[in-house]
């Protein structure tokens, strides 16, 4: 099992891409900490891995409010002794549509949850892995933070912001054995991008312009989560895994 021993805080754990990386650390042997919003699909995640002989336990947080970002970092602590690994996974986007339409409590929302909350988080959980020898913080990017997705503007300068945090985090904390590195994801199939997938037109397109010839589903990018999680990328920082069935390599 290559997360023995690990204790692994999962942001965005309730479903989705953050459900499938915690499922899967669990089978590697993580002790599972999820975080989301809302307790119900967490107790559910947390009874499942309980189930097959792991170790999990959900703590409801608002991941754009620092001092519960503090909360899941000490409370994780207490529980379990110390932070091995941090997947900032959850994410929002409340604003579709062209950018100069986006009012201020969009920008503020959208960085307060995905660049901030991702920061707070590193931070604290940082200040623990320095403590005990090295750890591993894995973004949840996107490729429009490489080239703008049409009509989520602001989303897209929020990831652009975690590719440059997680360059920043990787030279910073580099001296102390954390790696930093972020994951890039095209279109995968879950709740969030359900606008984009379940529209038959657009589905086609997305699909005829990816050489893997099918859009994502989470459990394809959990080999790279548990990677990224492991002794394997020991030497591995402040790197993105571009996930998206070779879509890019058709020009962004
Ligand atoms: N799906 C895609 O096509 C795609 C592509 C590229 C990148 N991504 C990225 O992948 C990550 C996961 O997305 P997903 O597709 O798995 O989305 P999803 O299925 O909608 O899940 C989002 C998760 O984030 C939680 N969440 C939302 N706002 C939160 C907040 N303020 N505080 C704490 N938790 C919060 C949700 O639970 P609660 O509602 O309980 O809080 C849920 O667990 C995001 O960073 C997203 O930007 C997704």
């Amino acid at each position: 099992m290559l997360l023995e021993n690990k204790v692994a805080i999962i942001t965005g754990a309730s479903r989705g891409i953050g459900e499938s990386i915690a499922l899967a650390y669990a089978a590697e042997g993580a002790t599972i900490v999820a975080a989301s919003r809302k307790i119900e699909n967490l107790t559910i995640l947390v009874e499942n891995i309980t189930a097959q002989g792991g170790k999990a336990i959900a703590i409801p947080t608002h991941t754009g409010d620092a001092e519960q970002c503090r909360a899941l970092v000490n409370r994780t602590i207490e529980a379990f002794g110390q932070v091995d690994i941090l997947v900032n996974n959850a994410a929002t986007n409340p604003h579709f549509g062209p950018i100069l339409s986006a009012e201020a409590s969009h920008w503020q929302k959208i960085f307060d949850v995905n660049v901030m909350g991702y920061f707070w988080l590193s931070k604290f959980a940082a200040e623990n892995m320095q403590q005990h020898g090295g750890g591993k913080i894995i973004n949840m990017a996107s490729v429009t933070g490489m080239s703008p997705g049409p009509f989520m503007g602001v989303y897209s300068v929020s990831k652009a912001a975690v590719l440059m945090l997680t360059q920043a985090l990787a030279q910073e904390l580099g001296p102390y054995n954390i790696q930093v590195n972020a994951i890039a994801p095209g279109i995968i199939k879950t709740k969030f991008a359900e606008a984009l997938w379940s529209n038959p037109s657009l589905n086609k397109q997305f699909v005829e312009r990816t050489p893997l010839g099918r859009i994502g589903e989470p459990g394809d990018l959990v080999g790279a989560a548990v990677y990224l999680a492991s002794d394997y990328s020991r030497y591995h920082s402040g790197d993105v895994l571009i996930l998206d069935g070779g879509n890019s390599t058709m020009g962004f």
